[in-house]
């Protein structure tokens, strides 16, 4: 038979390394082209046009660039583009929400304890949220607004904060933070695929056609990608911030995110600073370490309310099909010291990774991740400190695959 959990749980691994790799290669080339920008040197003499230049050892050999402020006179006959680290971590991150969010909507999207939406419901606002936003994102920039970049850049704080916001209202705290990364990564592609590499296009245009490029393409394009280079942070941290509880499955995760936008820029500004020649303000890091120090307060303070989450009663009801009950002994005895309201375990003062397997629905809502965590893999109890037997594994093996199926379950 072919396990569908495993698969799945394969699939996701191949194409989270294939979306770590065409994101290193994005982010990669964007540091280094605002370093290599904001390092230009303009020595006495340049050619025509050229607006400053960098020379650069790596590898064992020199290199010596220049760029030209808007464009060379003629084409080159060989032109590299940059565009396909952008569009393939897009394409690879939208597909692994499909994996992971939409695929398992019941478990990672829908926060059925708050917002019982229907999983198709859930994913058109999911996949609708990105393509709205992006159109609110791209109309504040062309509006009158987009003429002072400061003024931009904080409404676009603002809008992100509501955003993020309204994802932890809609969503679990698990996917609205994620979500957040996606709108957020949306409006960086975007800004590549329908701002920046089309203006390209349009100036390579005007060279073979003989005529001088408008510089006021250069400007936009150039706009649009200090605004990339602002949220890259934020993004890396809101996509790994999903296997993080603390962050994800407290109160004020909407909260803590949006600071991180802010701790974005602060480190941002201190490398640009330092590449650009303009000294190192020191500053910004205590900035950050103070934003920092406020996201883990905010952390650790209370929920207002009870916010555990339910499943539907149906999944409930299955899931807590035959060998339920052996499974739930076998979690008592092996698992609930670490994994409980009260963790007894020495050097816990609650529950490891907020996971909870103390109550049936409890353990019917992390079925899916005790099924792989604790039967088909070795991985819980950490280090086998509870001493789990081969035959419990293979008991709660049995009772997944028997009941997951029915649940609806991925
Ligand atoms: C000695 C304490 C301890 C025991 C016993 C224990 N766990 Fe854990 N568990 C942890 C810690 C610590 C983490 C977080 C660190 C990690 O993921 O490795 C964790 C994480 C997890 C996660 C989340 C993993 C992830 O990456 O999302 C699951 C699921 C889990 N445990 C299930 C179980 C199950 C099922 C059992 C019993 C069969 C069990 N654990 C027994 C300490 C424990």
């Amino acid at each position: 038979m072919v396990d569908t959990v495993l698969l799945l749980e394969w699939a996701e691994l191949a194409l989270r390394w294939l979306h770590v790799i065409t994101a290193v290669a994005w982010i990669g080339s964007s540091f280094y082209f605002i370093a290599l920008d904001l390092g230009l040197r303009r020595p006495g003499t340049l050619p025509d046009g050229v607006a400053g230049e960098q020379w650069q050892v790596h590898g064992g050999g020199f290199y010596h660039l220049q760029k030209y402020s808007v464009a060379p006179a003629a084409l080159p006959e060989r032109l590299i583009w940059f565009k396909w680290e952008s569009y393939s971590t897009w394409l690879s991150g939208f597909a692994l929400l499909i994996l992971v969010y939409y695929v398992g909507a019941e478990f990672y999207l829908i926060d059925h304890a708050r917002r019982p939406l229907s999983p198709t419901f859930a994913i058109i606002i999911s996949s609708g949220s990105l393509g709205v936003g992006w159109l609110v994102y791209d109309r504040l920039c062309r509006s009158a607004l987009g003429r002072h970049d400061t003024a931009l850049m904080v409404t676009l704080f603002v809008l992100l904060t509501a955003a993020g916001w309204a994802y932890t209202e809609l969503f679990t705290g698990r996917a609205a933070l994620l979500h957040l990364g996606a709108l957020t990564a949306t409006f960086m592609s975007a800004n590549v695929f329908l701002v920046i590499i089309p203006k390209q296009k349009i100036v390579v245009r005007e060279l073979k056609a003989g005529r001088a490029p408008d510089p006021a393409l250069g400007k936009q394009a150039k706009q649009r990608s200090t605004h990339n280079n602002y949220l890259t942070l934020p993004v890396i941290f809101l996509m790994l911030s999903n296997h993080y509880p603390l962050v994800f499955a407290t109160p004020y995760n909407w909260l803590m995110a949006s600071l991180v936008f802010l701790m974005g820029v602060a480190i941002r500004h201190f490398f640009n600073s330092i590449h650009a020649g303009r000294g190192r303000p020191w500053w910004t890091w205590l900035v950050t370490a103070s934003l920092f120090a406020l996201i883990i307060k905010l952390s650790s303070l209370p929920p207002a309310a009870d916010a555990d989450g339910k499943l539907p009663s149906t999944a409930v009801r299955h899931l807590q099909a035959d060998g339920f009950e052996d499974v739930q002994i076998t979690l008592l005895m092996r698992c609930v010291m670490c994994h409980g309201d009260h963790a007894a375990w020495p050097g816990l003062n609650s529950a490891a990774h907020s996971v909870k397997l103390d109550t049936p629905e409890r353990i019917a809502a992390q079925a899916r991740a005790v099924y792989l965590h604790a039967g088909v893999s070795q991985a819980m109890p950490p280090g086998n400190r509870t001493y789990m037997t081969a035959a419990e594994r293979a008991g709660i093996v049995t009772w997944y695959r028997a009941a997951a199926p029915a649940a609806g379950a991925p």
